[in-house]
């Protein structure tokens, strides 16, 4: 896949693993990118890193049907059509359920799952002018495995899962390829609160992520073996992977009361 012509849409692509992604496609070709998120001047700032580049910047809120359907309305009259749509933006808000606000959990709801499945609605008829189209949606490990006080979060990330392979089979021989990112814990703004080591580099996520799209991957899941072998587990035997994580049960507590980013 050549990325030098490619119109590309990114949710998020002012930070993290979205910006990553875009320093990535940029290194393999890519010149047209139109990003959304709510803060423009973090979005300028991205644009200015990469001055080669034409950088189209969608402000607003992913949750919101009227910012989607301006922004593609926007596109519509700019570009008349889109190759790549990236649904990466995501917010986290983790601890206990009964301490989760119901504002964060509805939030994570919206942003996490029924942004992305808006906005990819709105840019189907975009996406069908394209002969090599792609959608890749940003999951999570969380959204392969549940995690004790992560559950709205997990919740948001296995249905973005599950919206990924429904749709895949739906738009079968139609020219779309659709595939799904499973970060595991990686280091950017989004993990600041979450007092977590060992992470993977937001770089890493991109190399691995544009590798699947290039090699028409439908799933690109980091963490390694662990990931793997703990994956099998949670299918066969669910209950043993219970007793392994309660190991852990109070530091995970103590970790995620503090982790939000919203
Ligand atoms: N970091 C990890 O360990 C990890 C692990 C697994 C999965 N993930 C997933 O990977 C994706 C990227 O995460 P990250 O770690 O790179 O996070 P990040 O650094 O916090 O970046 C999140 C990006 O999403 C944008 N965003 C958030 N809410 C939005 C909204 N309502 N509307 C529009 N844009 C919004 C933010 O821009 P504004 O603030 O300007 O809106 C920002 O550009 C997320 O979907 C996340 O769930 C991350």
């Amino acid at each position: 896949m050549s990325f030098e012509n490619k119109k590309i849409l990114i949710t998020g692509g002012s930070s993290g693993i979205g910006k990553a992604i875009v320093s990535e496609l940029y290194r393999r070709g890519a010149r047209q990118f139109a990003v959304m998120g709510r803060d423009l001047k973090k979005m300028q700032a991205l644009g200015s890193e990469f001055p080669e580049a034409k950088f189209f910047y969608l402000p607003g809120d992913v949750a919101k049907s009227e910012v989607i359907e301006k922004a593609i309305g926007k596109l519509r009259k700019e570009w008349g059509g889109l190759d790549i749509l990236i649904n990466n933006a995501g917010v986290v808000s983790a601890g206990a359920l009964e301490e989760i606000s119901d504002e964060d959990i509805i939030a994570q709801q919206n942003t996490n799952i029924t942004g992305p499945i808006l906005l990819t609605k709105h840019a189907l008829p975009l996406l069908r002018q394209s002969s090599d189209a792609a959608i890749m949606n940003v999951s999570s490990g969380l959204g392969l495995i549940g995690m004790a006080f992560y559950a709205p979060y997990a919740a948001s990330k296995a249905a973005l899962r599950q919206f990924s392979e429904a749709l895949r089979r739906e738009l079968i021989g139609q020219g779309i390829h659709v595939m799904t990112v499973y970060p595991t814990a990686t280091d950017t703004p989004m993990m600041k609160t979450a007092n977590t080591t060992g992470m993977d580099t937001p770089e890493q996520v991109a190399n691995r992520a544009v590798d699947g799209l290039v090699n028409r991957e439908i799933d690109v899941i980091m963490g390694g073996e662990r990931m793997l072998k703990n994956r099998k587990l949670n299918f066969e035997d669910p209950l043993q992977l219970d007793e392994i994580l309660k190991a852990n049960y109070e530091a995970m507590a103590k970790r995620a009361s503090g982790h939000r980013s919203m």
